[in-house]
């Protein structure tokens, strides 16, 4: 069969994955194969979905399951349903799952039962915690997969340990291709974006918080709060982009100097991460967009799976340690990123990708 008439489905359902999509999507389509989008619905909200469509020029999912919030039991089972389904209509000969969701864990155990092979993109990555739920995600979905993209030298390591060794490429991260495509538009719309926010270039905070064991744990979440309180007190500004699990925990509650908003569209967000003194979030693709435009980060975990970005000091660990944090945000200088295209690929992951797929298909 010619590569025209395959089949690929992509599986989408959480912010960071459209973000990848939009970089891999457009060589699927130049390419000559066929690309089936399907949205589990896992992400609902227009800030957190379809604003990311638009601005990313994502096509239009054929399928949007509206699974919507669960468990993460229930949730899993209502998109492996889903899916299956939609598998069995539309026969891919390739399913793509991205990164370490609920949704990349359905699609891929959806495509493994009826015998579709898998890639999944971003795979390799581990923080050995298995109470991280994207954890037993990403393990589960590597040993099942038949094509494993990752991101950077170390993920390859991790999946030799356990015995994955096959059909294992890395041409680097796809979230740097996004980063390096729209690097001209960073730059012309800078100006515009930091006076909406009405900041002074690297003279306030970004953060972001939406992790389970910060936003479920009430002694982990109080000692974050104190220390960016702390912060704010000094006189620089906070610019927080709430997720929705956190707008939980504030309870309408407003905090004084500390500017909390919905959460903000891929160009918006990346140009504040440009523009801030330091990003503090516990974001996995956060932490390295901030690398990627040279702001130093501090990460609000105690391990991170992107490990070479504590490596080169361009993030540092603080957990919720309320002293470390402080003192690192006020120390905090401008990163010299030269290496950062050697370790996340030069910005031209996707095409590769989609040029092994083709091979695959061969
Ligand atoms: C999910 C991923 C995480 C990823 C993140 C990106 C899993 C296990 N986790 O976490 O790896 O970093 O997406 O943002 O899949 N909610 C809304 N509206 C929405 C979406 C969520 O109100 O559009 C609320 C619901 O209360 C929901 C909660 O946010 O229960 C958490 O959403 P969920 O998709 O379960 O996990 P994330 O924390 O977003």
């Amino acid at each position: 069969m010619s590569n025209t008439k395959r089949k690929v489905m992509t599986i989408l359902g959480a912010r960071p994955q459209f973000i990848k999509a939009s970089a891999v999507s457009p060589f699927l389509r130049k390419e000559g194969l066929k690309e089936v989008i399907v949205h589990t619905g896992q992400h609902y909200d227009y800030e957190m979905s379809e604003i990311f469509f638009k601005g990313l020029n994502l096509p239009k999912p054929k399928y949007n399951l509206g699974i919507g919030s669960h468990l993460h039991g229930k949730q899993t089972g209502l998109m492996l349903d889903g899916l299956e389904k939609v598998m069995l209509e539309e026969k891919p000969d390739l399913v793509i799952v991205y990164g370490d969701t609920n949704s990349t864990l359905a699609g891929a155990m959806a495509a493994v039962k009826l015998n579709i092979p898998i890639a999944h993109i971003e795979g390799g990555l581990r923080s050995y915690d298995k109470s991280m739920p994207e954890e037993v995600n990403r393990v589960l979905v590597d040993h099942i997969a038949d094509m494993h993209f990752v991101p950077t030298k170390s993920s390859i390591i991790n999946l030799e340990k356990e015995g994955i060794i096959k059909n294992v490429w890395n041409y680097g991260d796809v979230m740097y291709d996004v980063f390096k495509k729209n690097l001209s538009l960073f730059e012309s719309m800078k100006e515009k974006i930091i006076k909406k926010y009405q900041v002074n270039y690297k003279e306030f905070i970004f953060v972001t918080v939406h992790r389970a064991e910060n936003t479920n744990n009430l002694q982990r979440w109080n000692n974050i709060l104190k220390a960016l309180i702390n912060i704010s007190q000094t006189g620089i500004p906070i610019i927080w982009p709430v997720h929705p699990r956190t707008k939980m925990l504030f309870k309408d509650k407003k905090i004084e100097r500390i500017r909390t908003v919905t959460p903000l569209p891929y160009l918006e967000t990346q140009i504040l991460t440009k523009a801030a003194k330091v990003v503090i979030t516990d974001s996995g693709g956060l932490q390295k967009e901030a690398a990627f435009h040279g702001t130093p980060c501090l990460i609000l975990r105690d391990r991170t799976e992107w490990c070479e970005l504590t490596q080169n000091r361009y993030a540092f660990l603080v957990d919720d340690n309320y002293r470390k944090i402080c003192e690192l945000s006020f120390r905090a200088k401008l990163q010299n990123n030269e290496k950062i295209g050697k370790i996340f690929g030069e910005g031209k992951s996707s095409s590769k990708i989609v040029e092994r797929i083709k091979k695959f298909f061969k």
